[in-house]
């Protein structure tokens, strides 16, 4: 029997529509899930979308429609994108549907059963973007993602989180590749390591929701309802788990950096819980950035890839719809896995896509596709020559030999999900191969041989190039399939979907095989593509990239006011801190009011109405420092004698005695140094663990309540002096200089 591949790919959520942060991932997928069926393992892929929760029930408020319907809408947004690219998923799951519903009810009851879950109440800051629970005081924003968080106080279901830390660490350590890559994992670990507390598993305040079994109030924490999907979708708990028998665990969950936690500590502790098995992987790739920052539509940077499939599309303008589809489809697939260094972030630009896709695609590949096949068209009338006897001549080259090692280390950077450096392999060949054709120049009658050495001359050139397209061509479908299953048909053999791609044995390719029709694969893009995709985005898009996020509709900002006051309503009741949940407030207004356009809706020049007791903050420096007068400008030396550098947080400590003091150790690359940082009141110990943050490298060191401080955090001082640190988006390397 065939060995099994089960790999998935995170369910989206349905507040926004697909961009290309989401195809990528989808991609990916594909493209591992078609490798592993040529390679004739029995695979199954699942995606699907995330339809519960407050930010959902939130969306579709603002759109003026039932959620329900909501998600309807975006599911199928999702679900056709995947359909026009061609994407090969088996399973598209949607958690509104009764068959994940039921299988959800009956996990949460095992685990209860099991003695996992308990009732308990919760008040404590949720951020509702995350679908977060986050320790940070009411009124702080978001550690993972900076929005306001807002204040929950409910009576829940908690998971009994902490009884898995050890379970856990013992799981990581017998399990060295569960989690990929290397830098997520030790993440993971750190944040284990820095202790557990549970969960709290289940929301009253709204009910867009999977009720829990027995007590209808609730409804399951999202992630938890989220993240069962996996098991769900084959059918586990249901009449007929024949599929999840077979297929689970799952052996790869592609997921993006920023829900590593969600899978690599939660998911396996619930499945811990329900005494199932834990899945055999989980591989989390970067960030494809636009305009230097993640994708998201609340930053207005979004790109789709509709866009691409339509630009590229008009290169081929007589082929049907789907067919240029395919095609475009193609063109991004290829970007997407050979411009992004797999596990880093990336960025995406419509020129770098275009000129990626004219060096690779339509002058390598493509021009060496047709430069071969036309040539046997005119010297061999369209049938493959027969090469043997001939091997002997002047044309002998080492593409026999070379391609059977290119194919070896193809196979060993795409199975370690080196995509980029396993097409790099693959493209060396066809340069190889050019080469070849360029230096033996088969079209040239050479003055010193017969007419018949000609022919077998050309003969054994024109073999050699078509049986290394044809290898080429078997490696490459996983990540341009619509393309490589062209070239096959016109290298004769027919529908590549069924031949079999496992044994590429160098002269597979049979001598007299009748070439296919002929039709040019990639034809040039000019800057007309680009101008072409950056209209029909800012067309197409709201908000249109590179310009300000088109401002809310009326009642989205309505809706939005309602919910913040409903948020400072919460805090009011229930926070110590009445400065900083009014302040929050205020500024979340001030934000609104700009988006409504309101002209100096800025900051309200006088502070607002405090409780009484509560100081008057200080007031807030302004961002930029205003035009300054000469003597207080400084000159680059005087920079370049602070050393900011970027450093990791190992260790996290609150000081004794000392309501304000962290004490950190934090990893230059270099060394490890211990720094006293006046942070505790806006970061918990565990939420810095495994961040990077910017140091001051070079300051004298200095001793606070007996313990020796040896550098400076950078943070930013907000409203109410309250420190949010400095980070990057994109990930920078531990002791990389800031200058
Ligand atoms: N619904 C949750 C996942 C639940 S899985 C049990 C969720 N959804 S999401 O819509 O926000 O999708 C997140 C995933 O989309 C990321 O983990 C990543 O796979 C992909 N991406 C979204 N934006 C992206 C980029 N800008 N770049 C790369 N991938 C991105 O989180």
């Amino acid at each position: 029997m065939a060995e099994k591949f089960y790999l998935t790919t995170p369910i989206y959520y349905v507040n926004a529509r697909p961009h290309i942060g989401h195809t990528y991932t989808t991609v990916v997928a594909d493209a591992i899930a078609r490798r592993k069926r040529s390679l004739g393992l029995d695979t199954w892929l699942l995606t699907g979308t995330d339809e519960h929760g407050q930010k959902i029930e939130r969306s579709a408020r603002q759109a003026g429609c039932s959620p329900q319907e909501f998600a309807d809408r975006v599911s199928a947004e999702f679900r056709g994108l995947w359909d026009r690219m061609g994407l090969t998923y088996d399973d598209f799951i949607r958690t509104t549907e009764p068959r994940h519903k039921q299988a959800v009810q009956k996990l949460f009851a095992l685990i209860r059963d099991n003695g996992y879950i308990y009732k308990g109440s919760y008040t404590g800051q949720y951020c509702v973007y995350d679908e977060l629970y986050v320790e940070a005081p009411p009124g702080a924003p978001c550690p993972d993602c900076g929005r306001p968080t807002e204040t929950v106080s409910e009576e829940n279901y908690f998971f009994k989180l902490s009884a898995f830390e050890r379970r856990l660490l013992e799981f990581y350590e017998e399990h060295p590749d569960f989690i990929r890559p290397e830098t997520r994992r030790n993440e993971v670990i750190a944040f284990v390591k820095s202790g557990l507390r549970d969960l709290s598993v289940s929301r009253t305040s709204f009910n867009w929701g999977i009720p829990v079994p027995g007590d209808e109030k609730h409804v399951i924490y999202v992630w938890m309802d989220a993240l069962a999907n996996y098991v769900t979708a084959p059918g586990w708990g249901s009449d007929d788990p024949s599929r999840y028998d077979k297929f689970w665990p799952a052996d790869l969950h592609m997921v993006g950096k920023e829900i590593s936690r969600f899978h690599c500590v939660y998911w396996p502790a619930f499945l811990m819980a329900a005494g199932l098995p834990l899945p055999k992987s989980v591989v989390a790739h970067g960030w494809l950035l636009f305009e230097e920052s993640k994708m998201s539509k609340s930053r207005g940077n979004i790109v789709r890839a509709e866009t691409i499939l339509e630009g590229f599309g008009a290169l081929k303008p007589g082929l049907p719809r789907a067919e240029q589809d395919l095609f475009g489809a193609d063109a991004l697939r290829y970007f997407l896995m050979r411009e992004i260094v797999f596990g880093q972030d990336g960025s995406f630009s419509f020129d770098a896509l275009v000129q990626r896709y004219n060096s690779d695609l339509a002058n390598g590949y493509g021009n060496l596709v047709s430069r071969t096949l036309a040539m046997i068209g005119r010297y061999f009338g369209g049938v493959v020559p027969d090469p043997v006897g001939h091997g002997g001549t002047t044309q002998a080259s080492s593409i026999p030999v070379e391609m059977p090692k290119a194919i070896g280390a193809f196979a060993q950077s795409f199975d370690a999900l080196d995509f980029s450096r396993a097409l790099e392999t693959a493209w060396a060949m066809v340069a190889a191969v050019d080469g070849y054709l360029t230096a033996t120049a088969p079209w040239k009658q050479a003055g010193s041989v017969t007419d018949e050495q000609q022919a077998s001359l050309r003969a054994t050139v024109l073999y050699t190039a078509a049986e290394a397209i044809r290898m080429i061509t078997a490696l490459v479908y996983p990540v341009i399939p619509d393309a490589a299953a062209r070239v096959w048909a016109q290298l004769g053999l027919g529908d590549i979907r069924k031949a079999d791609l496992k044994d590429l044995r160098w002269g597979g390719l049979e001598p007299g095989t009748k070439l296919g029709e002929f039709a040019p694969l990639f034809p040039r893009a000019d800057k007309e593509t680009i101008t072409r995709m950056t209209e029909l985005e800012q067309k197409n898009n709201a908000p249109a990239i590179g310009k300000a996020p088109e401002r809310k509709s009326a009642e989205g900002r309505i809706s939005k006011l309602h919910s913040l006051i409903d948020g400072l309503a919460v805090a009011l009741t229930e926070s110590t801190n009445e400065t900083a949940a009014i302040l929050a407030f205020e500024s979340a207004i001030a934000e609104t009011l700009r988006e409504a356009g309101g002209g100096n809706a800025a900051r309200p020049s006088s502070p607002p109405n405090l409780a009484p007791g509560t100081q008057n903050p200080p007031p807030t420096a302004p961002a930029v420092a205003p035009t300054s007068a000469p003597e207080r400008k400084i000159g680059i030396d005087d920079f370049a004698k602070v050393e900011l550098r970027v450093a990791q947080v190992k260790v996290a400590e609150r000081v004794p005695r000392a309501d304000k003091l962290l004490r950190l150790e934090v990893d230059l690359g270099y060394e490890t140094r211990q720094i006293l940082a006046g942070i505790a009141e806006a970061y918990t110990p565990e939420s810095l663990i495994g961040r990077k943050v910017v140091i001051v490298a070079n300051l004298a060191p200095r001793k606070l309540r007996g313990y020796e401080s040896n550098g400076m955090i950078v943070a930013a001082s907000v409203e109410g002096g309250r420190p949010v640190l400095a980070g990057f988006l994109e990930d920078v390397e531990i002791g990389a200089r800031l200058k």
